[in-house]
């Protein structure tokens, strides 16, 4: 098949792309709402009202009721869900997680959703929770991958998802994208994650991911399976996941919960609703309460604020400012910031994968230290040659006579050279009192560059730490 993902911007691992499909392009990263073809609580038309340009239903479902697979197989998908634009659809492989067994054979219920006209479509992949034992994880792995195989065989008129697996194993994982990244597939999602979610999880979802995205490389779609809730977008787009699918609208709408960005709310504990949608314009607190409609309205508010976040995540991609989304978002939970601690660790990963120019480095908490452009600093810095007296300083009005170079201070950089000061990522806004993160990163990489030049004679003139004291004790 032609490539059907085009990448258009990135920031750290993250992008904006265009995915072709056979109803229609669309934008990523994407929000796809879960529709059930049972009981939608939001029509699918009223879905593509409130902004969704994709849809994702369960093939399972539609295939085990006789009513809706006769009428899925004469008129098509798009026609029993009254949606235009694209439908991607699972394989009942969720089900199978939850229920354990499935009354379907791997390829029947990929020929069905190929004969209903699905865009992507997905094989019944072994969906092998976390933490099992490793035995488990290869061999569940090993028959999802068989399956891989013989979709790929397959004749194809849409797209093809080909999911990933391997528990929290990180290198099975890895080893799963690769697989499946060689058998050639035209999605990537990343599955098996819900319980990882549903838990708090973060620390070992980033694992997971980014073991992912490692075997699979940067330039495919990757969908994370099941990840729905608002608060979770940038940190996953961060890691590169380009699609996502929402079920949490609904249920939580169904338990009188109202999503948010910063976590979930019980509606019966909110006195007020801080959000601007349309749904919380038309009622206060009690009419929702009180409203006939109330589940449906929930649902309502949920979607938008989830498509709004991902407008947010679009727009901080674009602009090159995903770093900042991330360290707020990931304020909203300490779980989440283990999270985003984690993926500090992967720095090395990121600063390969991130090139983009940015607007402005804002120093916005410690982890900014960890930031891309810090790491890339460090390794770059001992390139910088010096010889003879060499002044590093924070004080723009330091005396600078007699040094036969001055180079500037600023945490959680440290040094660099003077005339690069105005650009970026040199030019960023940080406190005015640096933290002890930022500093001691700072250090680490002036160490760097006096142990590259070990010729030239440094003086350190400093209002945020006795560096020269630090360096001598090191
Ligand atoms: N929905 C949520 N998780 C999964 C998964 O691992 N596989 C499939 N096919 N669907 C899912
Ligand atoms: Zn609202």
């Amino acid at each position: 098949m032609p490539d059907h993902f085009e990448i258009l911007h990135k920031d750290l691992a993250g992008r904006i792309g265009r995915l072709s499909t056979p109803h229609g392009t669309v934008e990523t990263p994407l929000l796809m709402p879960v529709v059930n073809p049972h009981l939608p609580l939001i029509t699918p038309g009223e879905l593509a009202e409130i902004g969704a340009d994709m849809i994702i239903t369960n093939s399972y479902i539609i295939n085990q009721d006789p009513d809706l697979k006769i009428r899925a197989v004469e008129r098509g998908l798009h026609e029993l869900l009254g949606f235009k634009g694209p439908i991607m659809t699972d394989s009942g492989a969720f089900q199978l997680s939850v229920y354990g067994d499935i009354d379907v054979q791997p390829m029947e219920i990929l020929d069905f959703q190929f004969a209903i006209k699905s865009d992507i479509s997905v094989p019944l992949d072994i969906p092998t929770p976390p933490d099992v034992a490793r035995e488990r994880a290869e061999s569940e792995l090993h028959t999802t991958e068989e399956r891989l195989q013989e979709a790929a065989a397959a004749n194809r008129s849409a797209l093809l998802a080909g999911p990933v697996q391997g528990s929290t194993y990180p290198d099975l994982r890895e080893r799963a994208g690769k697989f499946a990244r060689d058998l050639g597939f035209d999605v990537y999602p990343v599955g098996g994650v819900v319980p990882l979610m549903e838990a708090y999880r973060y620390r070992d979802l980033v694992d997971v991911v980014v073991a992912a995205k490692k075997g699979l490389g940067s330039g495919v779609p990757v969908h994370l399976f099941g990840a729905g809730h608002p608060m979770i977008f940038a940190l996953a787009a961060a890691m590169g996941c380009d699609l996502f699918d929402s079920a949490a609208y609904a249920l939580y709408a169904r338990q009188d919960r109202y999503l948010t960005v910063r976590g979930t709310w019980k509606l019966a504990e909110m006195n007020y609703l801080p959000c601007s949608c349309p749904v919380c314009q038309a009622h206060t607190r009690q009419e929702l309460v009180d409203s006939p409609h109330k589940t449906r309205d929930l649902a309502r508010h949920n979607l938008y604020v989830s498509l709004q976040e991902i407008r947010l995540v679009k727009q901080s991609i674009r602009e090159g400012s995903l770093w900042d989304l991330l360290e707020t978002r990931c304020r909203s939970h300490p779980r989440m910031l283990d999270g985003l601690k984690r993926l500090c660790s992967q720095g090395k990963w990121l600063e390969g994968l991130d090139t983009a120019s940015k607007s402005t480095f804002f120093y916005l908490s410690p982890e900014s230290a960890s930031r891309p452009e810090v790491i890339r600093h460090a390794r770059r810095v001992d390139r910088i040659c010096l010889q003879g007296n060499v002044l590093i300083t924070d004080d723009p009005n330091a005396d600078k006579a007699g040094y036969n170079h001055v180079l500037n201070f600023k945490p959680p950089f440290g040094p660099y050279p003077t005339e690069l000061s105005e650009t970026y990522p040199f030019n960023a806004e940080v406190p005015e009192d640096a933290d002890n993160t930022a500093i001691d990163q700072a250090v680490k990489i002036t160490k760097r560059l006096v142990r590259a030049n070990p010729e030239a004679r440094f003086t350190f003139r400093l209002k945020f730490c006795d560096l020269g004291e630090r360096l001598k004790q090191s």
